[in-house]
């Protein structure tokens, strides 16, 4: 996938923005706290509808503005031309694929695939198991619409059951014949979650395995495993007991407490956790490397390379690495990258790219 154009109005510190993209790296220098960041964020609203950095459109909006207007041409790998328009006005939000209103985010889900790389994302290595889960539903759900789905089901099945067991706390007497439901329901859905992850697990570590010991000069070796508190014999009858045995203890605290949500992924670096033993260049080389296996995951499952965003790009790795990662970076990937730090520029292909110096909020070729 790549992007060809882009127009911002009245978005973040932008007032007016058109930028036209013709090669594969496209880069934005310039101070920090100039508009680099919200740029690619315009991108990434633009492709997943959602910002990296706020679930609320109205901070996308300018200050002291009351709409903004987003408008991307991006292209597939069959040269088709996919049109992505976004207006928002603080009362209406309005998304047009092709020229056709979407009315749920979940039609667009997958249609404009992005991987990006932030610096906060540091937490899906170092913070606590739901961001680990997170990265994971996130990427799946990317390609795999039944995912999606079964995933969205399970959480508001999650959600009504804990609504009961909060009410309970309130003095309300146990219905178990709806908690009953409510089970049955976690179990079926929790293993169809537990099944799609597995298999995905399966090739994604694969990719993973191969693309850390490429970036670390052979050094490190890379393992992903699934923790549960299942029996992955069977989980779905394992749910089901658990389910039971725990009941207690869920009613006791008004919450559910096993579940595929509380599955985690547990990272290993050279056969130790990486969250307990890992160093931070260590976790930093992690995440590159999970990113770019998200990247070819993708790739082999959608056949559309991602586009690739780098914010901050030596917040994350030092040039020596950055230049590996380039080289596996394949001529097909359309990466941009922010950075603050001038020396990019030097370090450019001038035929395979297109750097962008940014001031306030306006934004030259170089
Ligand atoms: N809704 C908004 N309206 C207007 N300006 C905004 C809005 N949101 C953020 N800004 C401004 O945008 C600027 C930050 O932009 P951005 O995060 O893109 O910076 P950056 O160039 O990536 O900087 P850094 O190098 O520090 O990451 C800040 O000056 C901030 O005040
Ligand atoms: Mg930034």
């Amino acid at each position: 996938m790549k992007l060809r154009k882009i127009e911002l109005a009245n978005f973040r510190n932008y007032e007016k923005l058109e930028l036209e993209f013709s090669k594969n790296i496209i880069c934005f220098t310039g101070l920090n706290g100039q508009g680099k960041t919200n740029i690619v964020e315009a991108i990434s609203v633009l492709g997943l509808l959602n910002s990296f950095r706020t679930s609320n459109y109205s901070d996308l909006l300018k200050f002291n503005t009351d709409y903004f207007f987003l408008k991307a041409f991006f292209q597939n790998s069959s040269k088709r031309d996919l049109e992505v328009k976004i207006s928002y006005d603080k009362e209406i939000k309005k998304i047009m694929f092709q020229n056709k209103r979407i009315l749920r985010f979940s039609e667009m889900w997958g249609k404009i695939p992005i991987v990006y790389l932030m610096p906060d994302e540091s937490v899906i290595t170092t913070g606590p198991p739901n961001a680990r889960r997170e990265f994971g539903d996130k990427l799946l759900s990317m390609v795999d619409a039944e995912y999606f789905s079964a995933l969205n089901d399970y959480n508001t099945i999650v959600k009504h059951k804990n609504k009961v067991l909060f009410s309970l706390k309130g003095g309300e007497t146990l219905n178990a014949e709806m908690i009953s439901i409510y089970n049955s329901k976690i179990a079926e859905l929790g293993t169809k979650l537990y099944i799609k992850r597995i298999a995905f697990l399966e090739i994604f570590t694969v990719y993973f395995k191969g693309i850390l010991l490429k970036i670390s000069d052979g050094l490190y070796k890379g393992e992903i495993r699934y923790e549960t508190l299942m029996d992955e014999k069977n989980y779905f009858k394992s749910l089901h007991e658990n389910l039971k045995k725990y009941q207690k203890d869920e009613i006791r605290r008004g919450t559910t407490l096993v579940g595929a949500h509380k599955d985690d992924l547990d990272f290993m670096i050279d056969s130790r956790s990486l969250r307990k033993f890992g160093s931070k260049g260590q976790h930093k080389l992690f995440l590159v490397a999970l990113k770019l296996a998200e990247i070819e995951y993708i790739k082999s499952i959608t056949d559309e390379y991602p586009i690739f965003i780098l914010d901050d790009l030596y917040s994350e790795i030092d040039e020596k690495k950055s230049l590996q990662v380039a080289k596996i970076l394949d001529n097909d990937i359309q990466t941009f990258i922010t950075t603050s730090n001038s020396r990019i520029i030097d370090q450019l292909d001038k035929n395979s790219s297109q750097l962008f110096r940014i001031d306030n909020g306006v934004c030259e070729a170089v």
